[in-house]
């Protein structure tokens, strides 16, 4: 009898499978009641190949790329946004628009790198049409590929730009307004939640206690965070 049989006979009739082994992984991208556990990549290629096939929701169905990831896969800092655009959406690059842009020059201000310093991805890997929020069921089923992308990265700091992204990884329903600028904790991890930047190119005023002033103190904050940790 194969290990995999002995453990079929211990499993309870209706129990989800526990570990890897016991789940088809190439089924994942076809439907969203395929579990996900954690552990099911160890490397980044087969989860942007498994991305790129998805259908899991129905963003699967209109877009031209899944948008995965970007920078060092072994970066200290992961920067999530909310979903690709249409820019994301042609190239299959996150953040490479006009809020991307000023994401570089933000992270620049404080030495950051994005090749080097930051991985940056999103919490779903799919345009919604018009560049709408994504649905609660369209995060879920986007959800167990972003969490492995933070295990495989196994970063330092996570920073969650918007309110979309502290709600769809770590659950938070506050406004960023209230909690922009302060560590969370979240399995384990630090997190920043920050402003996106597509809202701080809707308010451009630098004045102080404006939404850019608050990130450059926010994005000062986290600089020095890192240096914290890496000494
Ligand atoms: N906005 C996001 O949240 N993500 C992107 O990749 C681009 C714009």
């Amino acid at each position: 009898m194969s290990n995999g049989e002995q453990l079929n006979l211990f499993r309870q009739p209706n129990s989800q499978p526990s570990t890897p082994a016991e789940i088809n992984t190439e089924l994942i991208p076809t439907n969203v009641k395929i579990p996900i556990p954690q552990g099911s990549y160890d490397n980044m290629e087969l989860l942007t190949q498994h991305c790129q096939s998805c259908q899991r929701c129905e963003l699967g169905a209109t877009r031209l790329n899944a948008v995965v990831g970007r920078g060092n896969i072994k970066a200290p800092i992961v920067v999530i946004g909310e979903g690709p655009g249409q820019n994301e959406d042609e190239t299959g690059l996150p953040f490479v628009g006009k809020a991307g842009q000023l994401l570089e020059k933000i992270l620049a201000a404080v030495k950051l790198d994005s090749e080097k310093d930051v991985y940056i991805c999103n919490i779903v890997k799919c345009r919604p049409p018009g560049n709408r929020v994504p649905t609660t069921e369209e995060i879920a089923a986007c959800k167990p590929y972003l969490l492995e992308q933070i295990r495989l990265v196994n970063p330092k700091i996570i920073l969650l730009t918007g309110a979309t992204a502290v709600k769809g990884l770590i659950g938070d329903r506050r406004g960023i307004t209230k909690i922009r600028g302060t560590w969370i904790e979240w399995e384990g991890r630090l997190c920043m939640p920050i402003f996106h930047p597509a809202y701080l190119l809707r308010n451009p005023s630098r004045e102080r206690g404006k939404p850019k002033w608050l990130m450059w103190q926010d994005i000062q904050v986290v600089r020095a965070k890192l240096d914290e940790l890496t000494v």
